[in-house]
């Protein structure tokens, strides 16, 4: 595997507080992934339906009533899909952007690809008088629509899952790398389940609700079976969840696994079992939508709750060690900076108006260190004071240090290696050693 590429940070703050980020980030991707659940399911249902009118007119109906909603549906997933895009870029900008641009032409892509996208919708919404007499156009026009609105969110995905993974960054090579990393297609999978089950649910409480007058909208067609029907669609995605879930889980790299997301999980998969029941009880009910619908919704609401802040601990988790080393290497990069700004400052050494000659340990020390270090205070290396502590009596261990420093102290950053001639180090030696702290009694 390539090194773990490790970036700099931006060093600027956050536009708000870190918490309130964090929520909205979850609340508001919560609220778009529903609509594009209630968009993509139901222009795979809106399809269904028409295939099934071309044999029973009655559905083609159905179809009709179904794309209505989509476009509506399709509009404010697009409106709210700013909000997490926003929240995203000010937490993890550096992650998030680093996706981005590794997969490059398929992200820029998007933008071409959704509009198209909506307009075959709306074409196909809008020729079903027109196309009437071709049914094989028309449905091609609502597929191609269909298929490249498939399309986006596996752009989507991919990207939110490869920021996760900077282990994996030099490894991919453009779009389709990105999606072949091994949790990629199981996410999806359980997204496009998703959205059927959340589309089909919708529709049953839609088509049923009070108000919509069904025998007049949709002749030809009974209440109760079409409810049973959307009922049996939200139970099977549902149930195949609970195998769709489990290969999302297994294939997800397990370094951002921890207990509090597996319980946060556990709960999720109880609510979700407990709605199956329900949805099985009542799409066998030959009567009108129950409140035990309502119940359903409570619970499969909760489900995906949990589950949108179990990707958020998973991105977290995921995340720290990563975050940890930029952070550290934004600070070394910061301390080496400073100390180059500060040398190029000190690089020629000038005297004060009534200060005599430098010794050459002096001289060298102005140029070579004096950048870093001072006298009594910590700059970007230790002060002098305490180097002198600890190599007093012992000028060899510092000039083995200045030629091949390690790390030592926390907090700081590494000190560069610095090449002299050999005089040039005993002098500098010299200096700090026994120069600087003699006090002008004892010297003079
Ligand atoms: C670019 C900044 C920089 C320059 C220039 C620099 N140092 Fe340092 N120096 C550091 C830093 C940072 C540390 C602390 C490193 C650590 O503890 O990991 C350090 C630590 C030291 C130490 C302590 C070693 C120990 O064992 O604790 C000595 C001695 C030292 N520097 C000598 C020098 C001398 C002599 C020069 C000039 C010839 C010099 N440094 C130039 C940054 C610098």
């Amino acid at each position: 595997m390539d090194p773990m590429p490790i970036p700099r940070d931006f060093l600027l703050p956050l536009p708000a507080a870190e918490g309130d980020l964090e929520l909205a980030l979850v609340v508001l991707f919560l609220a778009h992934i529903l609509l594009v659940n209630l968009m993509l399911g139901g222009a795979l249902l809106t399809l269904a339906a028409e295939v099934r009118g071309l044999t029973r007119p009655a559905y083609d109906r159905l179809a009709r009533t179904i794309a209505a909603t989509v476009t509506v549906n399709k509009s404010l997933a697009v409106v709210l899909g700013v909000g997490p895009l926003l929240a995203i870029n000010a937490l993890y900008g550096l992650w998030f952007y680093t996706a981005n641009a590794l997969t490059g032409r398929a992200w820029i892509l998007l933008v071409p690809l959704i509009a198209s996208a909506f307009l075959l919708l709306y074409l196909h919404k809008y020729t079903w008088d027109a196309l009437a007499g071709r049914k094989g156009l028309h449905l091609a026009i609502g597929a191609a629509g269909t298929l490249l609105l498939l399309a986006a969110p596996l752009v989507f995905l991919a990207n939110v899952n490869l920021m996760l993974f900077p282990g994996r960054w030099g490894e991919v090579r453009g779009f389709l790398s990105a999606v072949a990393l091994a949790n990629v297609l199981p996410r999806y999978l359980h997204f496009l389940l998703a959205s059927l089950a959340v589309a089909a649910l919708f529709l049953a409480g839609w088509l049923c609700r009070r108000g919509f007058d069904f025998a007049a909208e949709l002749p030809g067609l009974d209440r109760v079976a079409v409810k049973r029907e959307l009922l049996g669609v939200a139970l099977g995605a549902t149930a195949a969840q609970l195998l769709a879930g489990p290969l999302v889980l297994l294939t997800l790299p397990p370094h951002g696994l921890s207990w509090l997301l597996l319980g946060n999980l556990a709960v999720a998969i109880a609510f979700a079992a407990a709605a199956l029941v329900l949805l099985w009880r009542e799409s066998g009910i030959e009567g009108p939508l129950g409140p035990r619908f309502w119940l359903v919704v409570v619970l499969l609401g909760g489900t995906v709750g949990l589950m949108g802040l179990g990707r958020h601990l998973y991105r977290e988790q995921a995340l720290t060690p990563h975050r940890e080393l930029v952070a550290a290497h934004t600070a070394d990069f910061r301390a080496a900076s400073l100390g180059a700004e500060m040398r190029l400052a000190a690089g020629t050494p000038r005297l004060g108006p009534g200060e005599t000659a430098a010794s050459p340990g002096e001289k060298i020390f102005r140029a070579s260190c004096m950048a870093c270090h001072d006298v009594e205070t910590k700059r970007v290396g230790p002060p002098l004071r305490e180097i002198a502590g600890i190599y007093a009596g012992n000028p060899d261990g510092l000039i083995a240090w200045v030629k091949a420093p390690g790390r030592k102290r926390a907090g700081y950053p590494e000190m560069p290696p610095i090449t002299m001639q050999p005089p040039q180090y005993e002098a500098v030696a010299a200096y700090i050693l026994d120069e600087v702290f003699a006090t002008p009694s004892e010297s003079g």
